[in-house]
């Protein structure tokens, strides 16, 4: 599977903060946002990763993240000239999908549970047609919205409702085998002028392919969309860092434990940050003892 970071957009509910950097680039606590949607990618298995940004943007990424070998992983890089809209990812990451399955996942959309990792590399081994996450928030009006049935089952999509049928948002994580493509390709601008990703979840629907896991009690869905939710969402790391001295979203951390570098390329990462706490935990992450703690 290939994994996909759309990191676009003018981040106007942010501003001044985004005139001049991307939303996807500010400290959501000790990192950049986007390292939290890429630590869900790489907690998934997902190794190949295209990173898709404004023009003017891009550049900030790539100093991140270069090539993605020290991580272990394989990072490029593409260009979305205006953001309209989010299944134009799909489009423009054609080529990186090739004939595989693909894993959307927004940039600024932050993901923190137990078992995180087991529950995301379940639904893509067993990916058949789409998986879409839900999380229950009080304001389903906003987002895209999932209606199951009692059983549990799929029943209706809708794109911010003005009336909700259910509390259950679809997140911005999207798992698809390789259809989404085509169904991509035909798709038509929506009335707000955007290619809609719900539009793509919703023809998966209609072909009775779409599958709603839901992030149930205990996990954390953490919007970054205003001021506040920005800095709620870095009091939330803070404070389960703090608490459990462990730390979230630690890419290095996770690309250890997943073998994708080992113990020495791991110290190295922490030295290139070591005056600084988090390059401090990297480090010491490295030092020969048993991993006994979960990722997620
Ligand atoms: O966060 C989950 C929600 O994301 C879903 O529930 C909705 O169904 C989905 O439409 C989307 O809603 P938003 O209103 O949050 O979408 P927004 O336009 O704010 O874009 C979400 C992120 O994606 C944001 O960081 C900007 C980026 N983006 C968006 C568009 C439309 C791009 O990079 N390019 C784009 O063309």
């Amino acid at each position: 599977m290939k994994g996909i970071i759309l990191a676009g957009g003018h981040g106007t509910r942010l501003h001044p903060i985004t005139l001049s950097v991307s939303k996807q680039l500010l400290p959501v606590h000790d990192k950049p946002m986007i390292y939290y949607p890429l630590s869900v990618l790489m907690l998934a298995g997902i190794r190949e990763i295209l990173i898709i940004s404004a023009p003017s943007d891009l550049a900030g990424f790539r100093r991140l993240f270069g090539d993605g070998s020290a991580l272990g992983l394989s990072i490029g890089y593409a260009e979305q000239a205006a953001p309209l809209g989010i299944a134009e990812a799909l489009l423009i990451g054609a080529d990186h999908i090739g004939t595989d399955s693909v894993a959307l996942i927004l940039g600024d959309n932050i993901f923190h549970g137990p078992d995180l990792a087991t529950l995301l590399r379940r639904s893509v081994r067993e990916l058949d047609g789409c998986v879409l996450f839900g999380y229950p928030v009080p304001d389903p009006e906003r987002y895209g919205v999932a209606e199951t049935d009692p059983d549990g089952r799929l029943v209706r999509i809708e794109e911010k409702p003005a009336e909700a049928r259910s509390n259950r948002a679809i997140t911005g994580l999207y798992l698809y085998d390789n259809e989404a493509v085509a169904i991509a390709r035909r798709l038509r601008p929506s009335a707000r002028g955007e290619l809609e990703i719900t539009d793509v979840n919703r023809v998966y629907l209609e072909r009775g392919r779409a599958r709603l896991v839901d992030l149930g009690q205990g996990y954390a869905w953490l919007d970054t969309g205003t001021h506040d939710s920005l800095t709620n969402a870095s009091q939330y790391v803070q404070t389960i860092e703090h608490r459990q001295g462990l730390r979230i979203g630690c890419i290095e951390e996770i690309a250890l434990r997943m073998g994708y570098i080992d113990r020495d390329a791991c110290y190295r990462l922490g030295m290139g940050l070591a005056k600084s706490c988090y390059g401090q935990y990297v480090m010491a992450l490295a030092a020969p003892q048993p991993l006994l703690t979960p990722v997620g």
